[in-house]
């Protein structure tokens, strides 16, 4: 590419990066009690209706914090990939900001999992039973845990984790959540899950985990199921060109996981002896593809 259509491609794409921090921005003034600029805050509202984005379906804070969480966790992990253009992937971070912000975008998983419910009428009932549980596979900081917890009144809910920096971190944000009864955090390897603890349903975090550990990561997890109970395994998933394709395998690959195709995935699960391994059809907005499987 010639040097002048390097920088014009630059300026073209630096708008969209200005346009989504601009929106997550929209978004914090309209849900926080924040100050503004009275000028600043006129333009940001300009931008956002330029956009079309619809301040109904994010106004309320559980609604915004995972828009706000997808931008903050996208624009930190675009500037760590320039710093650090060459590195292999993994998850030991402590850039806390980071750290929290993803863990705020996977709140939005919770919502994609009740559409599962809704259409896999099994898995809604056994969420809805009142001593139902559930296991987060890769619990970070918590919040999708948290949101578990919070959107299904009788679930308790057990978040593992390797990394003890995460650990802590979700343990202050179920503490200030006032989940501690309802959300227990283990440091635990998900290739070591125990057998039998009866789960009514798992979380599998597919972009977090190399691609050699998901066979048998989906081993441990059928074993730690109850019969009847459910592996949900997700990966991330971005608009449908070519281009946003191969940067979704970027952030995966960067994420320490494994770019899986969909057929694979359930393939995986079919293999592993689960019954009606499917993809549940994406009809939520948040950048999450899901998978399900019922344990014989
Ligand atoms: C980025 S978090 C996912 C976000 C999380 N849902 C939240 O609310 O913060 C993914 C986590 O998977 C964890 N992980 C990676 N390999 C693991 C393994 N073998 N067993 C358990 N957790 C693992 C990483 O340490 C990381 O904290």
């Amino acid at each position: 590419m010639a040097s002048e259509n390097l920088m014009a491609s630059a300026v073209r794409l630096g708008a969209s990066v200005d346009a989504l921090a601009a929106l997550a921005a929209f978004v914090r003034l309209e849900t926080e009690d924040l100050p503004a600029d009275p000028v600043v805050r006129e333009l940001l509202s300009r931008i956002a209706e330029e956009l079309g984005a619809d301040i109904g379906t994010t106004g309320a804070p559980a609604e915004a914090a995972p828009v706000v969480g997808l931008a903050r966790t996208f624009l930190r992990q675009a500037a760590e990939l320039i710093e650090n253009p060459g590195r292999s992937g993994g998850w030991e971070q402590v850039d806390v900001p980071l750290l929290q912000s993803i863990g705020r975008l996977s709140m939005a998983i919770s919502g994609a999992i009740m559409t599962a419910e809704r259409l896999l009428p099994d898995l809604g009932a056994q969420l809805g039973r009142a001593d139902s549980t559930f296991l987060d596979i890769g619990t970070g900081t918590g919040w999708l845990a948290i949101a578990m917890a919070q959107t299904h009144p009788d679930l308790t809910v057990t978040g593992i984790d390797i990394f003890s920096p995460s650990l802590d971190l979700a343990r202050a944000n179920v503490r200030e959540a006032g989940l501690d009864g309802r959300v227990e955090l283990l440091l635990q390897d998900a290739t070591q899950l125990p057998a039998g603890p009866g789960y009514d349903a798992i979380w599998l975090p597919l972009p977090f985990l190399p691609g050699v550990i998901i066979e048998p990561v989906i081993a441990a997890a059928a074993r730690a199921l109850r019969p009847g109970g459910w592996l949900l395994p997700g990966t991330f998933i971005g608009p449908p060109d070519r281009l946003s394709q191969l940067l979704n395998d970027l952030r995966i690959v960067r994420s320490g996981g494994h770019p899986w195709r969909p057929d694979e995935i359930a393939g995986m699960l079919t293999g592993a002896g689960f019954a009606g391994a499917q993809e549940i059809p994406r009809s939520w907005a948040a950048p999450v593809q899901l998978w399900a499987g019922q344990r014989r």
